[in-house]
């Protein structure tokens, strides 16, 4: 009899363990997934890479090299947005938000 009470004891210690285990592992995932920011460098790598080059300086269409480029970031947010010349609008493929966070991320190149 007493043997059926150790054995229960274990299997509810067990059965506790195992629960908190899967209460973290839930708890904490969500919280990974909340995480992401808009990511201005990967938006550049996705999008302007093909003119600018990695570094800004590939000048590929005639490209404004972004590493010597002195245009304050609200000028920026109004060539990506609206295009100039060569480089097409980006109002229709990124979001307000995201052409705030390239523009910010194309200062980031500067020398
Ligand atoms: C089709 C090629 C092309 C792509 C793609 C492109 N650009 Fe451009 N970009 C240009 C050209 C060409 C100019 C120069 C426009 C001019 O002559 O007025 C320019 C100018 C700029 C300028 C102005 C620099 C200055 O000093 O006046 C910024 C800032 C800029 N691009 C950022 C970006 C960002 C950020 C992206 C991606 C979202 C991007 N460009 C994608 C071709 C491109």
């Amino acid at each position: 009899m007493k043997k059926i009470f150790v054995f229960a004891l274990l299997a509810t210690f067990v059965y506790a363990c195992s629960q908190s285990e899967g209460g973290d592992k839930g708890g904490s995932e969500p919280t990974a997934e909340a995480a992401p920011k808009v990511d201005g460098e990967k938006i550049y790598k996705t999008y302007c890479v093909t003119c600018h080059g990695l570094y800004g300086d590939m000048g590929a269409s005639g490209a404004f090299n972004l590493q010597t480029s002195t245009l304050p970031v609200e000028e920026r947010i109004n060539v990506i947005t609206n295009g100039r010349k060569a480089m097409t609008p980006f109002k229709d493929l990124l979001t307000p938000e995201k052409i705030k966070a390239v523009a910010e991320y194309t200062l980031t190149l500067k020398k």
